[in-house]
């Protein structure tokens, strides 16, 4: 007998198959059970007609407790009534392992419970579906990039330098040195991009934030493209081009993940025309102060609401151009023709998601950086391998960085970020 997995079906009907899966639910009446089972490539049901197979795999079918492990043999069916379309006709049964009073029951759980079972929580269809968009979010990624021909290229985890400012770095030991671990792989980046030309990385970030909000991890991970001759408005071009074919990739590839969530497929299906729209943070000021939020003065930075409400006012996802330098980091391109603002861009995520990409050209001038450095209390020592970047042939180039979970959270339509990844950190959270 043929093991294979249930997401290889259509290649199988009719044929009779072994399948090592979980129980994940079962009914059964006198005559009939129907397992629920999980293979790890999706959720199906199992047919067991008492008078077709032994008593005894009845029996043992009837039988089953949540998450026990078993093997299967049967016949593949088409069964158009399912989301999936596929089903198996159950012959035999071993079981691998058992389980006993598995504490995820199929009744509604609070979310600390959830999250203090988060090894086990992995394993329900709606984290499952999460982490197939989070996996195709991953791979169209390198596929973007590498059609566009940039080169990947890891930044250090361990570093000394503070791209996003000192209040919300993780510090640790380095021998007898300080060390943080990385907010922004972006310095380093710029060091690649005057390499290579056009690179991203793609790692993990730590940031120390004191936010428990529905958007906010302590350790996240980021894709920062860095490209060098590159004005800040071709890398808007890029941006979008690039969160587009995300989302394409996603309504192409996971069908089932989206139909899991409920994800309205004609709703994402706009988030592929191009080009997204723009507006300066001087107008977007503007439109939040016409609408009634008076708790907003310009050079404030947006709050949740702010965000929503502009992303709202546009139904796509939306660039906020040229923000207050006071309230940005150190690397930012000045204004040509302004003091007060910088040369950057955030993407707001449609439906109230929030920031999913800051980016911005950076500055190529060497005295305005040191100075940037040293008004902003840097040490500058740490950052006199960057300035060399101005020394030496220096060019314009502009970079970004887009938060995955972020974006996995808003494609996948789900309300909180800590279900985009499989482990989440969150403010006063390690375990498991
Ligand atoms: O806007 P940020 O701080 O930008 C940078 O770090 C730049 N150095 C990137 C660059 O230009 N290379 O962070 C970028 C994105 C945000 O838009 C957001 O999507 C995500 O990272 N992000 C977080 N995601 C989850 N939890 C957090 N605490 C996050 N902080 C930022
Ligand atoms: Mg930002």
């Amino acid at each position: 007998m043929e093991q294979i997995q249930i997401i290889d079906s259509k290649k199988h009907v009719g044929e009779t198959v072994t399948i090592g899966a979980w129980v994940a639910n079962k009914r059964s009446s006198g005559k009939i059970a129907f397992l629920q089972l999980r293979d790890g490539t999706a959720f199906f049901q199992g047919v067991v007609v008492k008078s077709e197979v032994p008593e005894e795999v009845f029996q043992m079918a009837k039988n089953l407790s949540q998450e026990t492990s078993i093997l299967v043999t049967g016949e593949i069916r088409e069964d158009s009534r399912s989301n999936f379309g596929y089903e198996i006709g159950i012959t035999n049964i071993e079981v691998v392992s058992e389980s006993h009073d598995y504490p995820i029951t199929p009744k509604e759980h609070g979310t600390d419970f959830l999250m203090d079972h988060r090894h086990l929580w992995l394993r329900s269809s709606r984290q499952h579906a999460v982490m197939q968009i989070r996996n195709e979010i991953i791979r169209a990624t390198y596929e973007f990039f590498n059609n566009n021909q940039f080169v990947k290229i890891d930044p250090p985890i361990l570093t000394g330098s503070a791209p996003e400012g000192t209040t919300d770095l993780f510090e640790t030991n380095y021998f007898d040195q300080k060390a943080y671990l990385s907010q922004s792989g972006q310095l380093y980046m710029e060091a690649a991009a005057m390499a290579f030309g056009k690179v991203f990385s793609f790692g993990p970030t730590f940031r120390a934030e004191k936010s428990k909000t529905r958007r906010h991890l302590i350790e996240f991970w980021m894709i920062e493209p860095e490209m060098a001759f590159t004005h800040q408005e071709e890398s808007l071009e890029v941006q979008e081009q690039y969160v587009a074919f995300l989302v394409q990739s996603v309504l192409d590839n996971c069908e089932y993940a989206l139909d899991v969530l409920e994800r309205d497929k004609e709703v994402l299906k706009t988030y592929t025309k191009l080009p997204f729209p723009r507006i300066t943070y001087d107008d977007a000021i503007e439109l939040l102060k016409k609408n009634g939020f008076d708790d907003i003065e310009w050079g404030d930075d947006f709050g949740s609401p702010h965000e929503t409400f502009i992303a709202n006012s546009f139904e796509q996802p939306v660039f906020i151009l040229n923000y207050p330098k006071a309230i940005k980091p150190f690397y930012m391109k000045p204004h040509p023709t302004r003091e007060d603002v910088v040369i950057c861009a955030d993407m707001i995520a449609p439906e109230g998601y929030g920031e999913i990409i800051g980016g911005s050209e950076r500055a190529t001038d060497y005295d305005f950086l040191l100075e940037q450095i040293k008004n902003h209390g840097l040490d500058e020592k740490e950052y006199s391998w960057y300035l060399d970047l101005r020394k030496y042939g220096s060019v314009p180039h502009s970079g970004f960085g887009l938060g995955l979970e972020r974006t996995v959270t808003w494609i996948s339509g789900i309300d909180h970020v800590r279900e985009a990844i499989p482990f989440p950190r969150l403010l006063n959270r390690i375990y498991p």
